[in-house]
C-alpha cells in the first residue's frame, strides 16, 4: 500500500487536560486553541463545569474559553471522570486544597485503576479521602489547607507528579519531588513555569515553590506525538509513499519512541521546529522501510509508555525479538495493556510473550489474520488497527469505535492516508 498527505493529528491529550484545569484556577478568561475534543478531554471539562468553571464546547479546531473563578466550588453530584486516569488523578491534586467534599467515579476500567499512589501523598498533605487513602473510585475527597511535601513517587509517572504539583499549586504549598526511573512528561514543570512558578531541578529532584500567580492562559495545544505514533507506525508498514505530520509535540519526555523506531532503522525526520507556551513542536516526515529489532531500556519507558502498543506491533513486522524492559506499569493503563498486546500479537499470528516484567516480540512476514480483544482501550484498538493496513492482513479489532477516547476519527484518517 502507498501512503501519503498531510494530517494535523488532534491536539495533545496531556496538554488539553493541564491547560483546562489551569485555566480553571484562574480567575478570568483563558483560551484554549485547537485543543483535544475527544471523550478523555470533555470528561476534564464536564467535571470542570460541576466544578464552578464555565466551559465552552471542546470542538476540534476550535477555541475552547474558560472562565475560571480563581478556585473550584463545591460540585452538586459526584463528578464522572470517564474513562481518564489523567482527569481523575490531576482532579484530586487540585481537591485536596479545597475545603468541601466531592464524590469522584469513573467508568469500568477507571474504577480498576490504582488511585492510592495519588491519595496517600495527598493524605500526608492534608487530604482526606473516604475511606483513607482511597486506592479504587468511587471514594470521595475532602481537601484543606495542606502542608508541604516532600516525597518519593513509587513509580516515575507524569500523573502522580501532576497530581501533587497541582495540590501544591492550588494549597500555595512547596512540593519536593523524586522519581524513581526514567523522566515522566513535563508539561506541568512547563506550564508552571511560563506563568512564573520556581519549578528547579535539583540533584535528581523536582522542586516546585508556590510563588508565582495564574494568570489568564492563551495558548494553543499542539498536535499529540501519542496520536501521530499510530499514523507514522502506518507510514512504516506502508510499501511507498511519504507521510507528513506537521505541528507534533516534540517534547523530549515524549518522543522516546522516535529514538527507538530509529534504532529500529526507520527515517522519521523533523523539520520547522518551533515553540508554543514552553512545547518545542515540528513537522515529522516519515517513509515505509524495514525494520530490525532492539532492545527498549527500562529507563526509556516513561518516554514512550503510551507508545508500547504501537512499537510491539512494530516489532511483531521487524526481523528479529525485539524486547521491551520493565513495563509492568502498562498493566493499570486503561487495560492491562502488557498482556492484551501479547495476547493479540499472538492473536494475529505473530509471536510475543510476556516475561515477568519484560516483553518480549518476535518479527515475522506472515500476513496478520485474526480477531483482536481492546477490552475497551483506545491504544490497543489503534495499534492493531494499524496492523491491519499490512498488505494480506485480515485483522478485525472488536470495538474500532474506542479509539474516540483519543482520536477521534482515527478509523478514516487511517484510512485517507492510504492512497
Ligand atoms: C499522562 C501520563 C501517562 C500516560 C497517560 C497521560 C499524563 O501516565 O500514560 O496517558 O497526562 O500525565 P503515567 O505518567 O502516570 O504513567
Amino acid at each position: 500500500m502507498r501512503v501519503g498527505g498531510s494530517v494535523r493529528v488532534p491536539g495533545d491529550k496531556s496538554i488539553t487536560h493541564r491547560l483546562l484545569m489551569l485555566a480553571a484556577m484562574t480567575r478570568g478568561e483563558s483560551r484554549v486553541r485547537r485543543p483535544l475534543a475527544s471523550l478523555d478531554a470533555r470528561s476534564t471539562a464536564r467535571v470542570l463545569r460541576q466544578l464552578g468553571a464555565e466551559i465552552t464546547a471542546v470542538r476540534a479546531d476550535g477555541t475552547v474559553t474558560v472562565k475560571g473563578r480563581g478556585r473550584l466550588l463545591a460540585p452538586k453530584a459526584r463528578l464522572n471522570c470517564g474513562n481518564a486516569g489523567t482527569t481523575a488523578r490531576l482532579l484530586l491534586g487540585l481537591l485536596a486544597a479545597h475545603r468541601f467534599t466531592a464524590h469522584l467515579t469513573g467508568d469500568a476500567s477507571l474504577r480498576r485503576r490504582p488511585m492510592r499512589r495519588v491519595t496517600q501523598p495527598l493524605s500526608l498533605m492534608g487530604a482526606r479521602t473516604e475511606p483513607a487513602e482511597a486506592d479504587q473510585l468511587p471514594f470521595s475527597i475532602r481537601g484543606g489547607t495542606l502542608r508541604p511535601l516532600r516525597w518519593d513517587l513509587p513509580v516515575s509517572s507524569a500523573q502522580i507528579k501532576t497530581s501533587l504539583l497541582l495540590a501544591g499549586l492550588a494549597g500555595g504549598v512547596a512540593v519536593s519531588l523524586r522519581e524513581p526511573g526514567g523522566r515522566s512528561r513535563d508539561h506541568t514543570e512547563r506550564l508552571l513555569r511560563a506563568m512564573g512558578y520556581t519549578v528547579a531541578e535539583r540533584r535528581g529532584r523536582i522542586e516546585f515553590e508556590a510563588d508565582g500567580r495564574l494568570v489568564p492562559i492563551d495558548a494553543e495545544v499542539p498536535a499529540d506525538p501519542s496520536s501521530a505514533a499510530f499514523l507514522i507506525g502506518a507510514a512504516l508498514l506502508a510499501d511507498k509513499g511519504e507521510l507528513v505530520l506537521p505541528g507534533v509535540c516534540i517534547n523530549p519526555t515524549r518522543i522516546g519512541f522516535v529514538s527507538v523506531l530509529e534504532r529500529m532503522g526507520a527515517a522519521v525526520a523533523l523539520q520547522d521546529v518551533a515553540e508554543s507556551w514552553g512545547e518545542p513542536t515540528g513537522t515529522l516526515v516519515v517513509r515505509p522501510g524495514a525494520l530490525n529489532a532492539t532492545e527498549v531500556a527500562a529507563g526509556e519507558i516513561p518516554s514512550l509508555v503510551d507508545e508500547v502498543p504501537m512499537l510491539a506491533v512494530l516489532a511483531s513486522r521487524a526481523t528479529g525479538v525485539t524486547t521491551f524492559r520493565h513495563v509492568g506499569e502498562l498493566r493499570v493503563k486503561e487495560s492491562d495493556r502488557l498482556t492484551l498486546i501479547a495476547e493479540n500479537i499472538r492473536a494475529t499470528g505473530g509471536r510475543a510473550e510476556v516475561q515477568g516484567e519484560d516483553l518480549l516480540v518476535e518479527g515475522t512476514d506472515n500476513p496478520p489474520r485474526g480477531r483482536v480483544i481492546t477490552a475497551g482501550d483506545h491504544r490497543i484498538a489503534m495499534a492493531f488497527g494499524v496492523l491491519g493496513t499490512v498488505r494480506g492482513a485480515r485483522v478485525t479489532i472488536d470495538d474500532p469505535g474506542c479509539a474516540d477516547v483519543s482520536f477521534p476519527g482515527f478509523a478514516e484518517v487511517l484510512r485517507d492516508i492510504h492512497q
